[in-house]
């Protein structure tokens, strides 16, 4: 099965999004086409650089990956569209189609023919059971689906970190799911939207040595502000801002924190601090008060001594006290592990 997702990369910012299903594959299987973006009905599509960047984002990240792992969206094939002119997209291309969309990109100004449609065509697995809120949202808490998403996003992460990938944009809408055929396993979690995200390069001392995601240094403030790390507020910050990211997601499943999405009225997971009448993403609050102690678990029961601990770590104010993808997915293995010969 995979998805045609396709992007309206001049079109209008405010993205519509519909799904339709084609018809079989030669295989039997179906596949479903995506547009993600359009523009208004009637409308010309207003000229938007900032759609070619996140695009041309998405493209590098996925593309960039070599290998495939199960928690990680693929990307099959990237077609790269100008009116009548189609152009499949491989990494490292250098096409006269693709070049202005770089330099559009680069200089944050439409750098071709405006008249001109451009689309780009991601083909990558699909999806079937949502995001991660609404699976987590329609169900009872369950521990055994809270341990399995835990394990299956700090591999995605560690797999990323490891590709050099700093998703910035970790968040539940981002986190797809493939429901499990029998019903009786767990869901497949897949990590999406790459739109945000950085590929970093290898360090500028010595150009064979690949570089470490959590000493390269990032300046633009970018993510969505309930999941967002104090320093990316400030503007400086390495791949510690996806562990913590992934704190805020993991508290909030395990505890059923949700914060309501103001455009969509949509109720989303997400950790926060509460000030009088007033809802604080955490990292804002950390920022404002770097000594401020996260008052978690809020619920008894909700996780174990731990959980706790690493909880707090995940989320702490000094990246450097946070672990890596690689310590985090460790930890997350042996508490599971844990769990799990304590309870047979
Ligand atoms: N591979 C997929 N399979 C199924 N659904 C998908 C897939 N990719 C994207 N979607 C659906 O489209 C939505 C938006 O996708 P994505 O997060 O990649 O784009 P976006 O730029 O954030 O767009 P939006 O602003 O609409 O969220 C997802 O939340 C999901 O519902
Ligand atoms: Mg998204």
């Amino acid at each position: 099965m995979c998805e045609l997702q396709l992007r309206h990369i001049t079109g209008d910012a405010r993205a519509r999004t519909f799904r339709e299903r084609d018809c079989a594959n030669q295989n039997g299987g179906g596949h479903k086409r995506k547009k993600l973006s359009e523009p208004e009905d009637g409308q010309q599509p207003a000229q938007a650089p900032e759609n070619v960047e996140l695009a041309l984002r998405e493209f590098w990240a996925l593309s960039s990956i070599q290998s495939q792992h199960p928690n990680v969206i693929h990307l099959e094939e990237c077609v790269l569209q100008r009116d009548g002119t189609v152009q499949r997209m491989l990494h490292g291309s250098s096409s006269a189609l693709y070049l202005p969309l770089v330099e559009t990109s680069l200089k944050g100004e439409i750098a071709f023919d405006p008249r001109s449609t451009y689309c780009l065509w991601f083909v990558m697995d699909f999806c079937d059971g949502g995001d991660m809120n609404e699976y987590i949202l329609t169900r009872r808490p369950s521990r055994r689906t809270n341990t399995s998403f835990m394990l299956q996003l700090s591999s995605a992460l560690a797999f990323l970190h490891k590709n050099q990938i700093i998703h910035r944009d970790l968040k539940p809408d981002n986190i797809l799911v493939c429901k499990s055929r029998d019903g009786i396993d767990e869901p497949t979690l897949k990590v999406a939207d790459f739109g945000l995200s950085k590929v970093c390069s290898s360090s500028g001392l010595n150009p064979e040595e690949p570089a470490s995601v959590n000493k390269s240094f990032l300046s633009t403030a970018c993510g969505t502000d309930f999941y967002m790390a104090p320093e990316v507020w400030e503007g400086h910050y390495t791949a510690k801002a996806d562990i913590f990211a992934l704190g805020v997601i993991l508290w909030a499943m395990l505890e059923r924190i949700t914060i309501t999405d103001t455009h969509t009225k949509k109720r989303l997971l997400g950790g926060y601090v509460q000030r009088g009448t007033q809802v604080v993403p955490v990292g804002q609050a950390l920022l404002e008060n770097p000594k401020m102690e996260l008052l978690l678990p809020i619920k008894k029961k909700s996780m174990n001594r731990r959980m706790k601990q690493l909880l707090h770590q995940m989320l702490s104010v000094n990246p450097q006290e946070r672990p890596d993808a690689f310590q985090l997915e460790l930890r997350l293995i042996q508490i599971a592990f844990r769990d799990y010969t304590w309870e047979t």
